[in-house]
């Protein structure tokens, strides 16, 4: 037997997106990234639209289920969307390394990608060892949870990925002809945690 200490948690499952819905997704106004081949939406709310409430709706009872169910939160603070966001890369596209500031929970939703959209990759800290030191080159016949330095899934569409919002993540290369297409959005907590004289209210606009 072998445990798991202090892992990082990844949260997986999958929403469902009608024609309408995507439609919606793929017609926003987008604009160029600071790289080739990307673009992101205009807007940084749009999951707050109406029409797609049923979108948003789904992914809120996903959040409920990884931070209540699962991480064991007390539900005495509320998590709030604070933006959310499309991203479109062309052909040969990749995302570089990067986390989500000022946020403590963030994901993920795909909405067009096929097999060849490029896996979506989340990093070890470099800073951060739970087994060798990163300037040992010692060989694994396989990747695991242990002795890993990323994990990658190939997302499908529909798939949602819930993370903290602190953990690294990049997205291989479009090697398809086709454009991918996602949506990222950011999460913070509301309400009252500690006691007595470290009390800390919290209280988004
Ligand atoms: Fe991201």
């Amino acid at each position: 037997m072998i445990n798991s200490l202090f892992g990082i948690p990844i949260y997986s499952d999958k929403i469902i997106l009608n024609e309408k819905e995507i439609f919606y997704f793929l017609n926003l106004e987008y604009k160029k990234l600071n790289q080739e081949y990307g673009y992101k939406t205009k807007n940084n709310y749009v999951l707050d639209n109406d029409s797609i409430k049923n979108v948003k709706n789904q992914v809120l009872n996903h959040l409920n289920i990884f931070l209540f169910d699962y991480l064991k939160i007390k539900k005495n603070v509320n998590f709030k969307m604070l933006n959310s966001w499309c991203t479109r890369y062309e052909t040969k596209a990749n995302a570089n390394g990067h986390l989500h500031s000022n946020s403590l929970f963030s994901g993920v939703f795909y909405i067009k990608v096929n097999k060849f959209s490029g896996q979506v990759r989340f990093h070890k800290n470099n800073f951060w060892r739970n087994l060798l030191p990163k300037c040992l080159d010692v060989e694994f016949d396989e990747s695991n949870e242990f002795n890993g330095e990323y994990w990658q899934t190939l997302p499908e569409v529909g798939d949602l990925l819930l993370f903290p919002s602190f953990l690294e993540h990049s997205t291989l290369p479009n090697e398809s002809n086709e454009e991918r297409f996602c949506c990222a959005f950011n999460f913070y907590l509301e309400g009252q945690i500690g006691g007595d004289m470290n009390t800390l209210k919290i209280k988004l606009e």
